[in-house]
């Protein structure tokens, strides 16, 4: 199993850029079980949850292609993948694919919406707390899908296709928004989704099915209207930069000092995050082409915040927050509103010198004047990328193993914090 080393202490100086948001990007391939025609993504991030969903497309009968480099292209340009279905040649999405990756449940929705018929197993990804799929299946039963649990698997039939109708969702959820947009737009008439997420991510996929021929309006808002078409065509989308990579990025360069050129980034696509990170004292400079983001020997001031939906500070970066406040002036709240049992990374951090207290959802936060390198363990996505960041400011040796977490969701990491002058490297065995 692989691991990474870190020699901390150094401080990141250059470009960082910013690849497409694995977020959107999912979800996105997804939305080619949509249609008999081609969709081409551009802007796809290199991760291991990309590939894993590119096989299970292919169980459905998705041919996917990848595109060839072109001239003048660098190596951090995202792929371009063209997915054509023409026939799904299979309904069923098996326990030991959907089990990697809880976003490959999300194939549930265009399956019925196309087929009238899937059957899913109900999924794994992230040990992040129960993570339920209730308003996944809600969500097809309003639109007139009958759903069975058996033996582990979601079966939904829908023999004479689903039909418009108004889901008001009960809790922010991406994943169930996606499934509710999914399902609607290949529903006979009109479908409102209430209380949407508002994510960017959501917004990119439904400008994508816009393009596909879609019929959506209130992007963006917490209320879509969905008018069903019977089919939808083929399209090209670029997938929108990554909002979470870039806001680690940007606390890597708050905990080690420098001055780093996010590029590619976009600042409205972090909202709360950004300002908060400004209300630390990290300076952010936004530019047409990305972030400047800087800390040149100021302190740190500690923070006081909760997760929210978009636009409020994401979960996706509570465990970066938490590496990034353990070496602020002060006791910093953090509270985790979103998931329970998302706090794996604290007790890895206490081992780097962290002080940490833990109060249920809270995590009160209490500066150290530095952090020291130890051997930790990486819990899931979020929490082992706030490891390397914390090993990055610690002194001395970090050695952080089951990095296959990492791989999910960060693209080419060492590599990109290596040309900022980081010392990380990547150890195989
Ligand atoms: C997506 C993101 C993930 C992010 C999360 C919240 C992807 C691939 N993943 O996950 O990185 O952390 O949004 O921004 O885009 N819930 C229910 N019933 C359901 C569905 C969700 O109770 O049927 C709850 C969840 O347990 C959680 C909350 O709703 O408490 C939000 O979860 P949700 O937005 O659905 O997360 P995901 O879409 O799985």
């Amino acid at each position: 199993m692989d691991r990474i080393r870190i020699v901390g202490g150094e401080r990141l100086n250059g470009t960082i850029p910013i690849s497409g948001a694995k977020n959107a990007a999912l979800p996105l391939m997804i939305a080619s079980l949509l249609t008999r025609e081609t969709l081409t993504l551009n802007n796809i991030p290199r991760l291991a949850d990309v590939t894993l969903l590119a096989r299970i497309l292919g169980n459905h009968g998705i041919d996917v292609t990848i595109a060839g480099k072109k001239a003048g292209q660098r190596t951090s340009d995202g792929q371009t993948f063209r997915l054509t279905a023409p026939d799904i040649v299979d309904t069923t999405a098996p326990y030991e694919m959907v089990a990697r990756m809880r976003a490959s449940f999300w194939v549930l929705a265009p399956l019925v919406a196309r087929c009238g018929r899937a059957k899913v197993s109900l999924p794994g990804g992230c040990a992040i707390g129960t993570r339920p799929v209730d308003m996944h299946l809600t969500t097809l039963e309003a639109l007139g899908a009958e759903i069975e649990l058996e033996g582990g698997y979601v079966i939904a039939r829908a023999p004479r296709g689903l039909t418009g109708n108004r889901i008001a969702l009960s809790k922010v959820s991406v994943g169930a928004t996606h499934n509710a947009l999914m399902a609607a737009v290949l529903a006979r008439g009109e479908t409102v989704i209430e209380n949407a997420a508002r994510e960017p991510e959501v917004a990119d996929v439904a400008n994508c099915l816009v393009k596909m021929g879609a019929r959506i309006e209130g992007i963006g808002s917490a209320t879509l209207w969905v008018q069903g078409r019977e089919t939808l065509h083929s399209a090209e989308h670029t997938v929108l930069p990554d909002r979470i990579e870039t806001g680690t990025y940007a606390m890597a360069v708050a905990m080690t000092g420098g001055e780093v050129f996010l590029d590619g980034a976009r600042g409205d696509l972090l909202q709360d995050a950004l300002q908060l990170l400004r209300s630390t004292g990290v300076e952010i400079e936004e530019k047409p082409t990305g972030i400047k983001v800087a800390r040149n020997g100021g302190g740190l001031s500690a923070v006081s915040v909760e997760t929210q939906p978009f636009p409020g500070f994401p979960t996706d970066l509570q465990a970066q927050l938490i590496a990034l406040m353990c070496i602020a002036n002060g006791t910093s709240t953090v509270r985790e509103t979103i998931f329970e049992n998302r706090f794996m990374h604290v007790q890895e951090l206490a081992r780097l010198g962290a002080r940490i207290d833990l109060k249920g959802d809270t995590a009160l936060v209490t500066g150290v004047s530095g952090l020291r390198g130890a051997q930790v363990m990486a819990t899931d996505l979020r929490a082992s990328v706030s490891l390397i960041i914390a090993g990055l400011a610690a002194q001395g040796e970090t050695m952080i193993g089951r990095v296959y977490h990492l791989d999910r969701g960060f693209e080419r990491i060492e590599e990109k914090l290596g040309k900022c002058g980081a010392r990380i490297e990547r150890l195989s065995s």
